[in-house]
């Protein structure tokens, strides 16, 4: 099987059994990514099929809307409810205390306002995003307002980071943010204290939220392949 194939199967079946967890009457954090998309795609499955009704979801992006409408879901804001049910959002790294590296789609500024207010968050993943610590694979995102990119910059290799403000795909120059704000990349070698580094780095003039995500997460759900079959484990 290509390694491509065997990477969708595992986000495909973690999807699904992320799906399943949601019951009728709920308000669902809806993440951003890959692996969430198929989860959004079998919660609309489910309603169609009448399994679940009268759901509402909150989405952490456009792209959440946009799969949310497709799939038949209804939305609501934040100034709609007061209070979330369960968010499913996918991850870039996961270490063994469940924080999280967030943010490969640049939506992790919104994501973690819907995931923070969720009675239960359920994080879907591969096994590959399984790190300790975490920074072992991924550069940490930071989104900053475009004026402060320059001295963010050096404020992120002062602490030791390398940093690359992140450049669109099939769109030229920098990714602006759902929010209007870029993204700067920035890879440590390892985060060792991840609580101390999100506060740290949400304290410079200039940045709006990091990618850190410590003690949000409630549940892991790992997809993982074998033989040609997907399965799913709970951490
Ligand atoms: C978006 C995110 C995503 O959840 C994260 O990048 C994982 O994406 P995928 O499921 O496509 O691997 O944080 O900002």
């Amino acid at each position: 099987m290509a390694e491509m194939d065997a990477v969708k199967l595992m986000k495909q079946a973690v999807g699904r059994s992320a799906a399943a967890e949601v019951q009728s009457d709920s308000i669902i954090g809806l993440g951003t990514g890959s692996t969430t998309a198929f989860a959004i795609q079998f919660l609309g499955d489910r309603l169609a099929s009448g399994d679940l009704k009268n759901i509402k979801g909150v989405p952490t992006s456009f792209q959440a809307s946009v799969l949310a409408k497709k799939y038949g879901i209804p939305l609501v804001t934040l100034d709609e409810i007061d209070h979330i049910d369960i968010a499913i959002d996918g991850a870039d790294e996961v270490d063994p205390k469940f924080n999280l590296i967030k943010g490969g789609g640049a939506a992790h500024t919104r994501e973690k306002i819907v995931d923070s207010l969720a009675e239960k968050f359920i994080v879907v993943v591969d096994s590959s995003k399984l790190v300790d610590p975490l920074g072992s694979t991924f550069p940490l995102p930071v989104e900053v307002l475009p004026m402060a990119v320059s001295p963010v910059t050096r404020a992120l290799e002062t602490l030791g980071a390398t940093v690359e403000l992140r450049m669109g795909v099939n769109k030229d120059g920098p990714v602006i943010t759902d929010q209007g704000n870029m993204v700067l990349d920035a890879k440590f070698d390892a985060i060792t204290d991840p609580a101390g580094l999100e506060k740290n780095l949400n304290n410079i003039p200039g940045v709006l939220e990091n990618g850190l995500f410590v003690g949000v997460a409630s549940d892991v759900l790992v997809g993982e392949v074998k033989d040609g079959e997907a399965s799913v484990r709970s951490l």
